[in-house]
């Protein structure tokens, strides 16, 4: 099946495609979705009538912004305000709005994977909001952790916002927020957006949306293999599959073969065999009450001091500091 030992593997995408793809049952990670396509299709699905999860968050900023900003810096001391997976920015600017026209003391900082994003982004809110102070970074989650300690000595709030948590597996947000909490002083705080559980079928359709931007998206990663590593997927020979358990709260979405064939990976030196319906499962999107929240921030250190939700209770945005 492959000639791995001939081959040195250099980028952290080749090696986790080929861990993915010789692994039983197969995986690849959600984060190899965004590239420039893949950031355009998430702007398509952050749009769509079913993903409900974009719209119930900027539904909490513009209901409770002035709440918000002002659980960010009771004692007006001023802030940094650092967000990470920025995107697009949309939903952050209405508390950038609201913190301006308040006057308080604060520097936004947005962090993305997508240089692309973080540039846009930058450029943009130069163009509409020139008072803020705005510094863009790029570099993916985990990695960023480590530059926060040796940013300013300001107090810290930092969001992550979307539910992007909700694309790690419990034991590594807790990783995640473990890392956060020690990255932080004492009266910094985390402002981060929690998906509800709500009714099974309104989580499946948000993540197989009629028109197929979804399965776009998820196959995107198939799409990456063939243009960077030189693999030759049939993306018609693919289809995209939800599944949401109720009782964990866990969607999980695969790319399924829908016969039995041989893929070539001309860069790994990798064949990758699919039996007919084999999976090959690409991303989870965790749902939450407030029972799970409590608890990963009761493990990680954490506690919950505050939260903001829609009308429907479906989506929740904590307020979360150190224990
Ligand atoms: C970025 N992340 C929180 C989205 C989600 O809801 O899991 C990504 C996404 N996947 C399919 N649709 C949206």
């Amino acid at each position: 099946m492959n000639s791995k030992d001939q081959k040195v593997l250099v980028s952290t995408f080749e090696k986790e495609v080929y861990e993915g793809l010789t692994a039983f049952p197969k995986y690849l990670s959600s984060k190899y979705f965004y590239d420039e396509i893949g950031d355009e299709l998430f702007q398509q699905i952050m749009a769509l009538p079913e993903y409900y999860l974009t719209r119930a968050e900027y539904e909490i900023f513009t209901t409770h912004k002035s709440a918000i900003v002002q659980s960010f810096d009771k004692n007006r001391e001023g802030f940094d305000l650092i967000e990470l997976g920025a995107g697009d920015g949309k939903k952050t600017k209405v508390l950038l709005e609201e913190l301006s026209e308040n006057d308080y003391d604060f520097a936004y900082n947005p962090i993305d994977i997508s240089e692309n994003a973080v540039n846009g982004l930058v450029k943009n809110l130069n163009q509409e909001m020139p008072k803020i102070i705005v510094q863009g970074q790029i570099g993916e989650y985990f990695e960023v952790l480590d530059r926060l300690k040796h940013m300013s000595d300001r107090k810290k709030v930092i969001m992550v916002l979307g539910s992007n948590i909700g694309n790690l597996l419990h034991p590594r947000a807790i990783q995640f927020l473990k890392k956060l909490c020690n990255a932080m002083h004492d009266n910094d705080l985390i402002f981060m957006g929690f998906d509800q559980k709500k009714h099974p079928q309104k989580v499946l359709d948000a993540y197989n949306d009629k028109t197929g931007v979804t399965a776009a998206f998820n196959k995107n990663v198939l799409a990456r293999i063939n243009k960077e590593l030189g693999g030759n997927f049939d993306l018609d020979k693919f289809m995209h599959w939800e599944s949401y358990d109720p009782e964990n709260g866990t969607a999980k979405s695969y790319l399924i073969s829908k016969e039995k064939q041989t893929v070539d990976i001309d860069s790994l030196s990798l064949q990758v065999h699919f039996e007919a319906w084999e999976s090959i499962h690409t991303e989870i999107s965790q749902k939450y009450d407030d029972d799970i929240v409590k608890w990963l921030a009761k493990e990680s250190g954490l506690k919950i001091v505050e939260s903001f939700s829609d009308t429907d209770k479906g989506y929740k945005d904590y307020l979360i500091t150190k224990a």
